[in-house]
């Protein structure tokens, strides 16, 4: 089995009710279920810190901006928190960059804001999550400064370097370079140093131990002051063959086997784990999860003691195409991965995150008449599969992509920077724009939609990136009041999750496999269970009861009032979602 590059990345480079936390479930180890963990049984929020709540008018989101929000996430149901890169940087890819690991980026607060923030965290029963940055640095940490200067500088080997004297190095592909080079040239050394992300974004060398060690420190000085997790990025390209040999013909469709998961990534995190993971009670997750299904096994099982969970790709990459995409091949790859993973292993389900446009425009259906009932719907499946959920800032509101016309509106970096490269490739810029306008991953970053006023009370200034329009009608304040609304029923669909085990670890079977509209399958553990109807489509859909378990008619939840039920079939209205008990 392939798997395609990093989703987000294809389109620039043309390659390729009452819901507290102190009502939590019950704890595995009270039921005895085997590999139970509370990483396991979370539910995690995912926050752009940038775009989620400004307190000081700059326009940007920041710490005590999350800080007086603490209570509206504890009420979300949700037991993690995950926050993109808060660490200080000069922000070419918004944060993904870091210049000191061990400082607050200072548009975002101080670390008194972040002990505060961890605090009340921790005090709501909720844990942290800490996003992990170091396939690179940026050029501005003082390794790459020092490493820079002088070719016998003992931080020299922290990067990779190709001496000039050999010749050009072999191609490799730069995601957000203007030219798609992932070499750039230094006079200073007369050197060539390799970045597969930004300029800006030097590949640290993992070969070398004390670039290792330095991030083992790290992730313990984070880990002392109490966070509960790791989240690391980019992390199967940390390992690569040094040598950089030219890349064969076809290399393109095994990405990753030629960029990264090198020989040598099994053996640094067995040492992380050794030396960070294994002396604390914290998890880690990669993103990424390698080109297989092997290669995820050979990551996230537990008797390797290497990582405990992953993201792989291939879900989200459903859904890429302008055209849409078919519910048979959603309901297939979601299947195969959860098939593949029944007996060992971890995984997580997510239909958006910071690099990829707003689920509902992507998965769902965004027009007016549709956007509410197909976040439910969507926000229901995340709830209710196997693998721990992660759930993106805003999508609770049923957020949609804000669908930038022009290029001059794009912040991000690989948007302006893909379409430097584009133009000068001569591509089809209208094509071009067309599909930025759908897959940007701007239009996941626009500020959290807290109210109706004019940036959506997201900030008293000028917000970085606009504010969505629709948020006069989509935001907190009207979903507070509103006991249908999207908000209200992903409080009581995190709820029942918590509450029901069998949604976490119970085992999961697809039925009805080749229906189009309909994608049903039951969650059972233990003999309990339940049986979950989503309708993926805008049209009514009948789902034949004698293809059906049995199953009481009182719903357990529903995205809509009522259910028919007749004798023959369970008729579903568009993007209706329903979890009935089973008998
Ligand atoms: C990861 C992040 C993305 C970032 C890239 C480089 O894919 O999710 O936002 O741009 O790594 O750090």
């Amino acid at each position: 089995m392939k798997m395609r590059i990093l989703n987000w990345l294809l389109l620039p480079i043309g390659l390729m009710a009452g819901c507290q936390n102190q009502e939590a479930a019950p704890t595995g180890a009270a039921k005895g279920i085997p590999g139970q963990a509370w990483w396991k049984e979370g539910i995690i929020y995912q926050i752009y810190p940038r775009s989620f709540k400004d307190s000081d008018g700059d326009g940007v989101g920041d710490l005590r901006g999350i800080i007086e929000k603490l209570d509206y996430i504890e009420r979300l149901g949700v037991t993690m928190v995950w926050l993109n890169p808060i660490y200080a940087s000069p922000n070419a890819d918004n944060g993904y960059d870091i210049s000191d690991y061990r400082a607050i980026m200072q548009e975002f607060g101080s670390m008194e804001d972040f002990d505060e923030l961890l605090a009340g965290l921790h005090s709501r029963g909720i844990r942290f999550v800490m996003d992990v940055v170091v396939n690179h640095s940026s050029d501005e940490h003082e390794w790459f400064v020092q490493s820079r200067s002088s070719r016998d500088n003992p931080y020299r080997d922290y990067y990779h370097w190709w001496p000039a004297e050999k010749g050009k190095p072999n191609y490799r592909y730069s995601l957000f370079d203007p030219k798609g080079e992932a070499w750039k040239y230094d006079s200073l050394t007369d050197a060539y140093y390799l970045h597969y992300f930004a300029q800006k974004q030097p590949d640290l060398k993992w070969e070398n131990p004390k670039v290792r060690q330095e991030v083992y420190d790290i992730m313990k000085f984070w880990a002392e002051k109490g966070v509960d997790g790791f989240r690391l990025d980019a992390f199967q390209y940390v390992s690569k063959d040094t040598t950089f040999p030219k890349l064969p013909e076809g290399y393109e469709k095994e990405v990753i086997k030629y960029y990264g998961m090198g020989p040598g990534l099994h053996g640094y995190l067995k040492e992380m784990n050794r030396e960070v993971l294994s002396q604390y009670d914290v998890f880690v997750v990669s993103e990424g999860a390698g080109s297989s299904f092997e290669d995820a096994h050979s990551l996230v099982d537990a008797d390797r003691n290497e990582l405990q969970m992953a993201y792989h790709f291939e879900g989200m990459d459903v859904g890429n195409s302008l055209d849409g995409y078919t519910l048979a091949e959603f309901k297939s790859v979601y299947s195969r991965w959860d098939s593949a993973f029944a007996k060992k292993g971890w995984l997580s389900i997510f239909l958006a995150n910071h690099d990829v446009p707003r689920m509902v425009s992507k998965f769902g259906d965004d027009r007016p008449a549709y956007r509410a009932a197909s976040s439910k719907m969507l926000n229901t499946f995340i709830l209710s599969m196997r693998g721990t959920p992660y759930c993106y800032y805003g999508d609770e509101l049923g957020m949609t992509n804000i669908g930038f016309d022009s290029i001059q509106q794009y912040q991000d970096i690989a948007a302006r920077n893909g379409y430097q490269k584009a133009l000068s490739e001569g591509r089809d810029m209208e094509q071009f724009l067309k599909e930025l306008k759908f897959l940007s991953r701007d239009n996941g970053r626009t500020p959290m939609q807290w109210d109706s006023s004019r940036h959506a009370g997201f900030t008293t200034g000028t917000p970085w990136l606009p504010v969505n329009e629709n948020h006069a009608q989509i935001n907190v304040a009207a979903q507070e009041e509103s006991p249908n609304s999207c908000l209200n029923y992903f409080r009581q669909m995190a709820q029942l999750r918590k509450s029901h085990l069998f949604l976490t670890y119970g085992d999961y079977q697809l039925l009805l496999p080749a229906d189009e509209q309909v994608y049903a399958y039951t969650r059972t553990l233990e003999g309990e269970g339940a049986l979950v109807l989503l309708n993926f489509s805008a049209a009514e859909a009948a789902a034949p009861l004698d293809k059906l378990p049995g199953f009481e008619e009182r719903p357990l939840i529903n995205n809509y009032p009522g259910l028919q039920v007749d004798a023959s079939f369970i008729t579903l209205k568009p993007y209706q979602a329903v979890l009935l008990p089973l008998k």
